[in-house]
């Protein structure tokens, strides 16, 4: 971990001022506020519907937010468009992977470095993913659409990490995935941040597993933070499950 990451009082990574994002007249984020600190894992979690995919949409310029400001790295980067921003070392792992089922496995991976000129450096980052996912590794040449939903989920986060990242926008990695692969995806996901200080901001339905690993939640429910603090104490409040997290 570098130094940047422990320092304490650093500036926020990522800072949601009153955001406010719209789908025409639906009202999907009324007035988020969040941050995420250098080198943590914050965990937004709640319900189908709450407006965490689309959080993660306005964060990296996928959507505009109608009032508010995105702040990442000091800077207000609400309204700049996507692309530009992946530029500027951000990565957004979307709900549902979005791999390319007809391009092989490295073709994915060299897709999530169309913004990298240098091949030693885009040779090198396949590599460093094959490393992290030895499984991609043994299906280098296998047409994306052909693997498993789990190894879907390995490529998708290994194509986000071609740009090596400094914020990594993880949409509902755990869904739909067998119990081994979602253990086997969030060890991953721990690995990236402590070993390589990756910032990680986790959206999960799956709260046990994103409470497990983050240091800090926010729970969402109708576009707006009903609580956020220590991943820990959310995780061991009884009420806080019962009312926000569909505990019986
Ligand atoms: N493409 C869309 N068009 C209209 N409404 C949408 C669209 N996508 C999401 N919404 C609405 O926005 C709200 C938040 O959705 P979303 O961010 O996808 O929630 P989550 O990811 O937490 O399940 C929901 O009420 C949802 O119905
Ligand atoms: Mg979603």
């Amino acid at each position: 971990m570098s130094a940047d990451n422990i320092t304490a009082g650093a500036a926020p990574l990522l800072e949601l001022r009153d955001v406010h994002t719209y789908y025409g007249q639906i009202h999907a984020l009324k007035g988020l506020n969040l941050t995420v600190n250098p080198g943590e894992i914050v965990a937004l979690i709640g319900g189908n519907g709450a407006g965490k995919t689309t959080t993660l949409k306005t964060v990296s310029g996928m959507m505009k937010p109608k009032q508010g400001q995105v702040i990442y790295q000091g800077q207000n980067i609400s309204g700049i468009p996507s692309h530009t921003i992946m530029q500027r070392s951000m990565s957004h792992v979307p709900e549902g992977r979005r791999i390319f089922p007809q391009l092989t496995v490295r073709e994915n991976l060299e897709v999530g470095a169309f913004t990298i000129t240098n091949r030693k450096l885009i040779e090198q980052r396949v590599q460093e993913g094959f490393a992290l996912f030895p499984r991609l590794k043994e299906r280098e040449t296998q047409l994306g659409g052909t693997m498993s939903g789990g190894e879907q989920q390995m490529l998708a986060i290994a194509r986000a990490l071609m740009v090596s990242p400094k914020l990594l926008l993880l949409d509902e990695p755990s869904m739909g995935l067998s119990p081994l692969f979602v253990e086997a995806i969030f060890d991953i996901v721990e690995r990236l941040n402590r070993e390589h200080g990756t910032t990680i901001l986790l959206v999960e339905q799956n709260a046990n597993m994103a409470l497990a690993i983050a240091q800090r939640a926010y729970v969402l429910q109708t576009g707006e933070i009903r609580l956020s603090g220590n991943a820990a104490d959310i995780a061991s409040d009884e009420s806080v499950r019962k009312a926000y997290l569909g505990d019986e």
